[in-house]
C-alpha cells in the first residue's frame, strides 16, 4: 500500500507547494511595483506610474490565468489536513485578493479613461479629466494596493503552514 496524502509529498516538494511558493513571490514582485507606482504618481510622474501599475496589473492577469491552468492540471488543496485557523487564514486571504481584484479592477478602468485626458500628458490637446475622477481614481487604488498588501503577509501565512505540513 502507498502512502496516504497526508505523507506523499513530506519531505519533499510537492507541485502544489512549488506552484504557491512562486505565486506568493509573484504576489510580493506586484506589491512592490504597486508601491513603487504610488511613488510615482505621488512625485507627478504619470507616464512612470502608468507603466508600473500596468506592469502589477499583468501580473494579477498572469497569476489568475496561472490559478486557472493550476486547477486543472494539480486540482484543489485537501483542506481536511488543515487546522481551522490556517482555513481561516486562507478565508481572510481570499476575501483580500476578492477586494484586490474588485477595486485594482475599477482603478485600471479609471486609469485607462485618465490616460484619454490631460491628467497623463499635460502638454497634450486632451481634454481635462472630470471633478474628482483623479481622487475617485487614486481612492480605490489605494483600497486595491492596501487590500493587495494584507493579501501578501496573509499569502505568507498560508505559505508557511503549507511547509510545515510538508515538513519542510
Ligand atoms: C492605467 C493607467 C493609469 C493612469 C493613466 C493613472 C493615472 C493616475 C494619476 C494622473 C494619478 C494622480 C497623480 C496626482 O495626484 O497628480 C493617479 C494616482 C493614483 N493611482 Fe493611478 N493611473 C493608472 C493606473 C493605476 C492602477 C492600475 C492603480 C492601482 C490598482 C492605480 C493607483 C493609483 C493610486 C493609489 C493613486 C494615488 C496615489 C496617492 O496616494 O496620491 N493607478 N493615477
Amino acid at each position: 500500500m502507498g502512502p496516504g496524502r497526508r505523507g506523499r509529498y513530506a519531505g519533499s516538494m510537492d507541485p502544489k507547494l512549488a506552484y504557491w511558493t512562486g505565486a506568493t513571490l509573484n504576489m510580493a514582485t506586484l506589491v512592490l511595483l504597486a508601491f513603487a507606482g504610488i511613488r510615482g504618481a505621488r512625485g507627478g510622474k504619470v507616464a512612470r506610474h502608468r507603466r508600473l501599475m500596468l506592469l502589477a496589473a499583468s501580473l494579477v492577469v498572469a497569476f489568475v490565468l496561472s490559478y486557472a491552468l493550476k486547477l486543472l492540471a494539480l486540482g484543489r488543496e485537501d483542506l481536511e489536513t488543515w487546522s481551522s485557523g490556517a482555513i481561516w487564514t486562507l478565508r481572510f486571504h481570499e476575501a483580500c485578493i476578492l477586494v484586490m481584484l474588485t477595486s485594482g479592477g475599477l482603478t485600471l478602468k479609471k486609469g485607462l479613461a485618465l490616460s484619454r485626458t490631460r491628467a497623463a500628458n499635460k502638454d497634450s490637446n486632451l481634454p481635462s479629466p472630470l471633478p474628482g475622477e483623479i481622487e475617485r481614481h487614486g481612492r480605490s487604488g489605494r483600497i486595491a494596493v492596501y487590500a493587495a498588501s494584507l493579501g501578501l503577509l496573509s499569502a505568507c501565512a498560508v505559505l508557511a503552514g503549507m511547509y510545515q505540513r510538508a515538513a519542510l
